[in-house]
Order: structure tokens, then sequence, then C-alpha cells
């Protein structure tokens, strides 16, 4: 099948643009609303790493704060939940100003029902793929989703280096999506940098997080400007 520019598999992949969406989880905390002002006119959602220290061995932060960030950026707060039981917490997340919820598959094999809470507490809804989750356990939850998201390291800390044998997953989730015309966002969480970006793009990802590529560098705006240069956004 071609692959080329002119092929209906390249004009659906490119038919969305490239959305950045910085994790805050790298920023200074001490500075946090500055650092989000500071890219915001660059990125295009905020990815919120929320962490219980069961799902995953870390704590990082948590409604106090995602209320305290609402009132300095009008961005779309991507909450990514590595929770055991974020269902439990759809509503403050939401009252805090989560805009997007997306939970672990590994914690809801079968995510009919918590689908379906998330949406009755007013939040968008996606699905999260530890990277040896395999695609098969997603592919009857994909229409369910707005947003599912390839996970290229192991969730629970920034600053990992990226897993590219996890793009044959993210691969097959594209072609899933665009077979069955469906519009959902499709993301890759861990280790996305200029070195990265093109591979998680040519697989097919459209929302790119990244943390330490982009807070830890000297300048955050030229830092997302050269992720976005790096696939030719
Ligand atoms: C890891 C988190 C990621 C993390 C990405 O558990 O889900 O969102 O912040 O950080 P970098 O870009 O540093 O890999
Ligand atoms: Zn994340």
């Amino acid at each position: 099948m071609s692959r080329g520019p002119h092929s209906a598999e390249y004009t659906a992949r490119m038919r969305k643009s490239a959305r950045i969406a910085p994790s805050i989880l790298a920023a200074d905390f001490a500075r946090l609303g500055d650092e989000i002002r500071t890219v915001e006119p660059v990125v295009d959602l905020l990815h919120i790493d929320v962490m219980d220290g069961h799902f995953v061995p870390n704590v990082s932060l948590g409604f106090p704060v995602i209320k305290s960030i609402r009132c300095v950026t009008d961005l779309p707060f991507d909450c990514h939940m590595m929770t055991t039981n974020p269902d439990a917490y759809f509503e403050p997340l939401r009252e805090a100003g989560g805009d997007l919820v997306t939970v672990h598959l590994e914690v809801f094999p079968d995510p009919v029902a918590v689908a379906a809470r998330a949406r009755e507490a007013g939040l968008r809804f996606g699905l999260v793929l530890n990277p040896p989750t395999p695609y098969e356990a997603v592919e009857p939850y994909i229409e369910l989703c707005d947003m599912v998201v390839i996970m290229s390291v192991h969730a629970g800390f920034g600053g990992q280096s990226f897993m590219t044998e996890t793009m044959s997953k993210l691969e097959r989730v594209r072609k899933y999506v665009d077979s069955a015309g469906l519009t959902t966002d499709i993301e890759v969480d861990g280790g996305i940098d200029v070195t990265t970006i093109r591979s998680a793009r040519e697989a097919g990802a459209d929302v790119f997080v990244a943390g330490t590529s982009i807070f830890r560098e000297p300048s955050p705006v030229a830092a997302v400007e050269s992720l976005r240069a790096a696939i030719g956004q």
C-alpha cells in the first residue's frame, strides 16, 4: 500500500495538525503560574499528571494545584490520572477545572461504565495504555474515547527514555481510527524530544506530551518551536 504524500493514509494522518501538550510535571512548581504563562501562547493544551503512590510509585499533585492554575490559563486541561480509583474524583476534577480525563486501561480493562461516569461529570474521556498493554485490549473501546494515549515510557516519572517499540501499537490505533472514520485524538506520552517526536508523528500521533524537553530547557518557548520544526509544523 502506498505511504507516500498522495496516499489516502497520508492524507488522513495529516488531517489534524500536531498539538503540543507540555507536561507540568517537569516545571518548576515554585513558579508554576509563570511557567504556564510562558508557554501558553505556543502550545495547545496542558498535560497534568496526577499520581497517587499506588498505581505508580510516585506522588505528584492534586486538585488544589489544578484549581490554582485554572486561574492563570485558558488552555484545556488534559488530566492523566495515574491513580487506582480516578472515578471517585471526577466531580472534584471537573470543579477544579479539568476538561479531559484519561484513565489507564490497566485499571479499567472494561471501561464502558467509567467513560459514562466521566461524561456525566462533564469531562471528556480518554484511555491510556502502558507499554506492556497490547493493542487488542483497547480496540473494542476506541470508539468510546475522545483520546487514546500511548505511553512511550512506563507511567510514573518524567525524564525517561522513549520506547520505540511502543510505536507499532500507536500505528495500529491510527489505522483503526482512520479506517473507522473517527476523529479520536491520539496522544503519545513520555520521552518526546526533538529526536523522538518524528517517529511518533510518523506512527500517527497528533498530540505530543513533552515535559523535560520543554520545561528543563533554557527557553521553553524555543523548545516548543524546535519540537514543531522537527515534524515540519
Ligand atoms: C509519566 C508522565 C508523563 C511525563 C512525561 O508518567 O505521564 O506525562 O510527565 O515527561 P517527559 O516528557 O519528561 O518524559
Ligand atoms: Zn502523562
